[in-house]
């Protein structure tokens, strides 16, 4: 049985001969070949033939030569490797060559074994560049934005907006809203994106080691500072620094900081030397900072500085109408990084989910996705799956008390929910609801009929006539009521 060819090798040369050789010497070797004899048909060969990996490709050509077809194949995405082959007296154009993105050159006359060590080696090259391509996207993919809400299309276009421009951005949010993502987009949209994107998180480091985290220090400037450390901010240097947690940065630090706004000038801690730095800022931030001025724990000067562009992140209550969405995003996502089979919510439980007040925002959503995912055995969640807190919040909202006109009106509303919420944690079991508020069934079920509960069908236990019930007597009616509270 014929093996599947390793991979396609186009060989161009003028010369017939040193086609055929190199044809035979490939072949043999399970390469699929394919020949062109100008640099013109090299470029359109390499155009026709679909996953095209390797070029052996003369450097003295008719028409365009050899560097010529390099210079344009440069051009090209998905670029094929180039070996180079000089003939006598045109190694230093080879070397030339290597510099424009060949990845090696073959002098002439050609010997076999060098050769195919070449085209092996350069073609190990080329998987090791598509698999850092492909962690590359996955890298990238666990930083999308996503949500279809209008609040999200409206942040998005800001973002598109801002990013272009070398602007300090300010982004304002609660926490777990995705103000980091929302950074890591703007850079990915500017055309520092190739550059370095340093991340700070001004909470997390000590006081007494900030400065020296944000500006790098020299050796010896401290105890401790035994080798000379360069700073975030010169890391950045030609990308984009986010200062994030930016409320929580002390004054001191802020003095500093608003320098390096104002001067675009870092000072290394125990130097004298002062260094330029091309950075772009974004920071963030849940604090409310305006409020922070108010009470003296921020700078007013270093929040003109920084809110230069203000971005609000919105809360997920806001655009709850993503929250499907998001689900199947995350849900993809563990099931991609984890190598598990994607599972399922069922629609019940989507839209427990969706009436959820989620105080963490897209975190909470996002861990609580996860931790579905990993504790659940079946395919498919369902809404008994989802933890106590998340369905008791189902149905449980209090009324807007100024609506509420009298005590009894209140006290029958919140009995009302109250009920509600504890027959959706104890799965419409009534015995068991009834045992969990400590009050007879009879009454639970004179309760449900006061309020026009329906127990659900299917779930729970058959529903009796209230009536049958209360005849047992247990308790006389309105006892609740008769409480007082
Ligand atoms: N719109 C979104 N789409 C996808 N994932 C999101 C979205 N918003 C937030 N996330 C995810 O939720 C988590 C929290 O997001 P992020 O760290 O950006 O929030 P944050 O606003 O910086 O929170 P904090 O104020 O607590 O630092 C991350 O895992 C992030 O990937
Ligand atoms: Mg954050």
């Amino acid at each position: 049985m014929k093996k599947l060819p390793q991979a396609k090798i186009l060989i161009v040369d003028d010369e017939e001969n040193i086609r055929k050789t190199l044809r035979m010497v490939l072949e043999y070797e399970n390469y699929e070949v394919f020949e062109a004899g100008s640099g013109e048909e090299a470029l359109e060969r390499s155009d026709e033939i679909v996953g095209l990996d390797l070029i052996l490709l003369d450097i003295r050509l008719p028409g365009k030569d050899g560097l010529e077809v390099l210079a344009e194949l440069k051009e090209r995405p998905y670029r094929p490797e180039v070996i180079m082959i000089s003939g006598h007296g045109t190694i230093q154009s080879a070397v030339e060559a290597t510099k424009l993105g060949a990845y090696d050159f073959l002098e002439k006359p050609l010997h076999r074994d060098r050769i195919l060590l070449a085209i092996r080696n350069a073609l190990a090259h080329k998987r090791l560049k598509r698999e850092y391509y492909d962690l590359r996207q996955k890298a990238a993919k666990r930083y999308e934005l996503i949500g279809h809400h209008p609040v999200m299309k409206n942040l998005w276009e800001q973002i598109k907006r801002i990013a272009p421009t070398n602007s300090t951005v300010l982004i304002q949010g609660e926490s777990g809203t995705g103000k980091e993502l929302i950074a890591r987009a703007i850079h990915q949209h500017s055309h520092r994106a190739e550059g370095p994107f340093i991340q700070v998180n001004c909470a997390a480091i000590p006081e007494e080691l900030i400065e020296s985290e944000l500006f790098g220090h020299v050796k010896g400037a401290f105890t401790g500072a035994t080798e000379k450390k360069p700073g975030k901010f010169e890391l950045a240097d030609g990308g984009t620094i986010f200062l994030d947690e930016v409320g929580d940065m002390s004054l001191k630090t802020q003095a500093k900081v608003l320098r390096v706004l104002e001067e675009g000038e870092v000072q290394k801690v125990g130097s004298t030397k002062i260094q330029k730095v091309d950075v772009r800022v974004i920071a963030a931030t849940n604090k409310d900072l305006s409020r922070e001025i108010r009470e003296g724990r921020f700078r007013e000067d270093l929040y003109f500085r920084l809110n230069v562009v203000p971005l609000q992140a919105p809360p997920l209550r806001e655009h709850k109408e993503d929250i499907p969405l998001l689900i199947d995003y995350f849900v993809r996502l563990y099931a991609e990084e984890n190598n598990f089979k994607p599972k399922k919510f069922s629609p019940e439980a989507i839209e427990v989910m969706m009436r959820y007040s989620w105080k963490g925002n897209v975190r909470e959503l996002k861990n609580m996705v996860e931790r579905l995912l990993i504790m659940t055995e079946s395919d498919i969640i369902e809404k008994k799956d989802l933890p106590e807190h998340i369905r008791q919040d189902e149905g449980v909202f209090l009324p807007e008390i100024s609506k509420v006109k009298s005590l009894k009106e209140f006290r029958e509303l919140a009995e009302k929910m109250f009920i509600l919420a504890k027959l959706e944690e104890n799965e419409w079991n009534i015995s068991q609801t009834a045992r969990a508020i400590e009050t007879p069934r009879s009454n639970l079920y004179k309760k449900l009929e006061q309020y026009n509960i329906k127990i659900k069908a299917g779930v729970g236990e058959v529903v009796a006539p209230p009536g049958l019930q209360a005849a047992g007597g247990e308790e006389s009616p309105n006892s609740t009521e008769q409480d007082g509270r």
